[in-house]
């Protein structure tokens, strides 16, 4: 099984960024957990601050991984290229939000991304991204 976490701008700040949405534990610490609870699983993970390296890490991954988790982060809301990209490759994709992005500001309520998103799991902080790979797995 080979499943790819991507997130997208300013979740490298996870752990210091607004914690009453995000938490206070860092991506970095929370992927090493995961990969020690998925042994099974070739897990990796891709951070970018930048929408075309975003594209570009999908339409590479996206023909020969099993499944792709997906937190574009504010990019959601706006990329008419990514929602392309995620709808023109073949590794399904599950879209994931840490916060829950329907009980703030409007804008975060748009998704580019939801169309062509195998499933989207919104609002469990970082638990979300485990519950994303377990589908896979099922
Ligand atoms: C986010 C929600 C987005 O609206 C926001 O821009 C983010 C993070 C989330 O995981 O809750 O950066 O995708």
């Amino acid at each position: 099984m080979k499943i790819v976490i991507i997130n997208g701008p300013n979740l490298n700040l996870l752990g210091k960024r607004e914690p009453q949405f995000y938490g206070n534990d860092s991506f970095e610490e929370y992927f090493k957990t995961l990969q020690i609870n998925y042994p099974d699983v070739n897990l990796t993970y891709y951070q970018s601050n930048i929408e075309g390296e975003i594209i570009d890490k999908l339409h590479e991954v996206g023909f020969d991984h099993d499944g792709i988790i997906l937190n574009a982060a504010a990019y959601t809301h706006t990329s008419i290229g990514i929602g392309d990209a995620v709808k023109g490759i073949e590794t399904p994709v599950i879209e994931v939000h840490i916060s829950n992005v329907h009980s703030r500001e409007e804008f975060r309520h748009q998704s580019y991304i939801a169309p062509n998103a195998k499933g989207i799991i919104i609002g469990l902080g970082l638990k979300g991204y485990e519950l994303a790979l377990q589908s896979f797995l099922m």
